[in-house]
């Protein structure tokens, strides 16, 4: 199974390095899951090992004149072959469009990049019911490779994410089903995964991994729950 951390603006660049020291350690372990971590941007560094350290965001660029934002020429230096697009705060916090979105997976899918792409609703999509909700969520397929073959879809349900809410486990299993008929890439369950609840998640049909933010910022929780995969033998 996947397992993949979003640290998101945490952790200083020691502290990340110290985090995936002790992940290393124990992945190498004998886990045969595959682990993955997005440190902030000032974080990222080359990392040799059985974790795959991606970045969280990056321009559609090798360099240029793109003030704040890093491209290829940055990732290269540390060999970085792995990016987090359209993640929810990116969406809705620093607001990229669909359009934007495109052009980055595009950018990245022609240099291989494996590509951990993020859809999910927000509350009023999921109020307003099943097929509202569906239909909001086929926008975000809008003008993306489904079949991509390093392509990993990540589904997030922007209400659940950071919040302590979460989908019925039946809901994420049927979200989750829906979704494998748009795209038969590997599909990670995020939003609100702890300790007390991966496990269940973990073991749902269609559900081939998860991705952790908050919980995933204490590196022995993060282990406990790579732990539950290996278990599952999935
Ligand atoms: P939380 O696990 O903190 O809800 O965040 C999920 C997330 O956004 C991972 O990308």
């Amino acid at each position: 199974m996947i397992i993949a951390a979003n640290l998101k603006t945490n952790l200083t660049r020691k502290q990340t390095a110290e985090y995936i020291a002790e992940l290393e350690n124990y992945v190498s372990n004998g886990s045969t899951q595959e682990v993955l971590v997005f440190p902030a941007m000032s974080s990222l560094d080359s990392y040799d090992g059985k974790v795959i350290v991606g970045a969280q965001n990056a321009y559609p660029t090798q360099n240029g004149a793109f003030t704040g934002e890093i491209g290829t020429e940055q990732l290269d230096e540390f060999g970085i072959k792995t990016i987090l697009i359209g993640h929810s705060e990116r969406r809705h916090v620093l607001g990229e469009t669909q359009e934007e979105l495109v052009k980055k997976f595009n950018f990245y899918k022609e240099l291989g990049y494996k590509i951990v792409y993020c859809i999910g609703e927000p509350l009023e999509k999921r109020e307003a019911g099943k097929e509202e909700m569906m239909k909001y969520i086929s926008t975000q397929y809008k003008g993306i490779d489904t079949s991509y073959e390093n392509l990993i879809i990540a589904y997030e349900p922007v209400w659940a994410i950071g919040t302590g809410l979460t989908p019925t486990l039946e809901d994420i299993e049927n979200i989750h089903t829906d979704l494998k008929e748009k795209s038969t890439a590997p599909l990670l369950y995020g939003g609100s995964v702890k300790v007390t609840n991966a496990q269940e998640v973990l073991a749902l049909k269609n559900v081939d991994g998860i991705l952790v933010g908050s919980a995933a910022l204490y590196v022995e929780h993060f282990c406990t729950m790579i732990g539950y995969a290996q278990k599952l033998q999935k």
